[in-house]
């Protein structure tokens, strides 16, 4: 493995900051709150911090909508603690990433605010603005969050293009000094001693504009905007260009929010690759149709799950590198969405993170999925800060859902599910906040759910910890990190079983993802178990028949040195 890679070996924790900790009494999460909690992540096992946005921005959405790139925003602290936060993980040997958000600014960034006062400057061409002669907009564009994509700038006939929130106008990569700006700022964090970025949206820079009325898929007339915005023809100079000017320098670990198809992976994510690694939403938004509406849910097998994850698997590793993960700030709890609701527990809850940590890539895990933490159910859609969640549970009404029936389907996927505060312990706000009143609800369960109840072997956050330490600090870290991933043969379609190997070792991972027993074969040779979620049932593995029953969510890793 060469040295530059060294994102290889990393164990990625991802910290919603305005959720994590509160440090100062006010309801909201802080970077000084992140820095009481580093022994936590150190003892975890984690290496690398990703930290949701924290610069200056209005929070339209969650800080993607950022007024400026330079400075923190005051609820989170101050620049000097964001140095700080740097400085002290960086002695623990833990490194930090943040968010790259460059497809788009806030309205209330001062480029943009230029832009609205004076048409002819030149920062109007750093945005996408259309004139029209009859007032309506451009075309019929749909934004991800579900209004049109074209705002009217007031009192004139000038629309701008957004394919997020009308206070998310999309810049514009066409211009140079535009995409000068951008390296600067990226050169400034990481000349900080910053490791690297997730980067937003970034197969969403080139645009495709094409003035018309396009035939509408939906009962709003307009038209999804993913085929004009994703993964254009040209994309790739920009990419390019930005890997050039400014994370290749810096040997830094980017990690790119992109669904990039097949023929264009090689390009992401191969040896000269523009990125270290991509999110595959395949096997994370299975549950969703592609235009991404929550309120129409794709029902699905586990069967299609394995499907999934091994098509990813197969084909990233025959290209370069690729992200693991099952949670993040924009999906509901892994465990809700996999695992049916009465079924829910440790054990279904271990065998999920046994699935993916196991796989060939680099691990994600979302604050509080360590823990096992699970969906919140609140009273009402007022409840939902979530600016997506508030857009679904509009489009659903007007595609003629009841109310009931629209909130609960929206509900269930909420972005919000995952912004509840951490739990971390079973006191006042579950040791978040000292405040009367948290920026949002923390989810009633933190009474029975929460960091400090798990100090003890048994539990999932335990669990995560051995996952983490056989693949940072053990024998098998070698294989769990540079084995080939192959399928392993089983004939129940619930379970999923596959196998890392080099030359003279195997490793095989085993996951029985229902509530029922089931068996499989297992190879002959002497196994060695690696490590388990019903260490009682492990000794039948050296039985004659080298049928290995399996318990209702069962994992087991087992290893062998042929
Ligand atoms: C993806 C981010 O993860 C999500 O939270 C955000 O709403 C959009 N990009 C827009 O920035």
């Amino acid at each position: 493995m060469k040295k530059s890679d060294w994102w290889k070996h990393a164990v990625v924790y991802q910290i919603y900051p305005k959720s994590f900790q509160d440090s100062n009494g006010d309801g909201i999460g802080d970077l000084k709150g992140i820095i009481s909690r580093l022994d936590y992540l150190k003892r975890l096992g984690v290496n690398v911090l990703w930290l949701c946005p924290v610069y200056q921005s209005p929070m339209d959405d969650g800080g993607y909508d950022i007024s400026d790139y330079y400075h923190i925003h005051p609820m989170f602290g101050d620049d000097a603690d964001m140095d700080e936060l740097i400085r002290k993980a960086d002695g623990m040997g833990i490194k930090i990433l943040m968010d790259l958000v460059v497809n788009h600014t806030s309205d209330e960034h001062e480029w943009f605010q230029q832009a609205l006062k004076d048409p002819d400057s030149k920062y109007a061409d750093y945005y996408i603005f259309k004139e029209t002669a009859d007032g309506n907009p451009p075309n019929n564009w749909r934004s991800y969050f579900g209004e049109p994509a074209w705002t009217r700038v007031e009192g004139t006939n000038r629309f701008y293009l957004h394919e997020f929130s009308r206070k998310q106008p999309d810049l514009n990569w066409e211009n140079e000094a535009l995409r000068e700006e951008i390296y600067r700022m990226v050169n400034y964090w990481l000349d900080k001693g910053l490791a690297g970025f997730r980067i937003d949206a970034i197969g969403n820079i080139k645009k495709r504009l094409e003035y018309e009325t396009f035939q509408p898929d939906g009962e709003d007339g307009l038209r999804y905007i993913g085929d004009w915005v994703l993964n254009q023809p040209g994309i790739e100079v920009f990419l390019q260009e930005l890997n050039e000017r400014t994370f290749r320098p810096h040997n830094s670990m980017t990690v790119a929010e992109a669904n990039v198809p097949e023929e264009l992976l090689n390009l992401f994510i191969g040896e000269e690759g523009f990125f270290s690694m991509v999110f595959d939403f395949s096997y994370t938004d299975i549950d969703v149709p592609a235009t991404g509406e929550w309120f129409r849910p794709r029902d699905f097998t586990v069967e299609e799950l394995r499907k999934a994850i091994f098509s990813s698997q197969r084909m990233v590793q025959e290209k370069g590198w690729g992200a693991l993960y099952l949670e993040n700030h924009d999906q509901n709890r892994s465990v809700n969405k996999y695992i049916p609701e009465e079924e829910i527990g440790y054990h279904s809850k271990t065998m999920l993170a046994s699935l993916f940590f196991f796989l060939r890539g680099t691990p994600f895990i979302y604050q509080g999925q360590e823990i096992g933490m699970e969906n919140i159910r609140m009273a009402s859609i007022d409840d939902y800060d979530d600016i997506a969640t508030r857009g679904q549970y509009a489009r659903a009404m007007n595609a003629g859902l009841d109310k009931e029936t629209a909130f609960d389907i929206v509900a269930k996927r909420s972005r919000d599910n995952s912004r509840t505060p951490m739990q971390w312990d079973s006191g006042k706000n579950a040791g978040f906040s000292s405040a009367d009143r948290t920026w949002i609800r923390v989810n009633p369960n933190y009474k029975s759910i929460n960091a400090a109840d798990q100090e003890h072997p048994d539990s999932v956050l335990s669990f995560y910890r051995e996952l983490i330490r056989l693949r940072k600090d053990s024998k098998y870290s070698d294989i769990i990190i540079s084995g080939e991933f192959l399928p392993y043969e089983s004939e129940d379609p619930c379970v999923i079983a596959y196998q890392r190997s080099t030359a003279h070792e195997r490793l095989l991972v085993i996951h029985n993802f229902q509530n029922r027993q089931s068996a499989i074969r297992l190879p002959k040779g002497h196994l060695k178990t690696v490590t388990g979620n019903f260490p009682d049932n492990h000794t039948q593995k050296d039985t004659p028949q080298r049928l290995y029953r399996l318990l209702p969510y069962e994992c087991i890793a087992l290893y062998m040195n042929e």
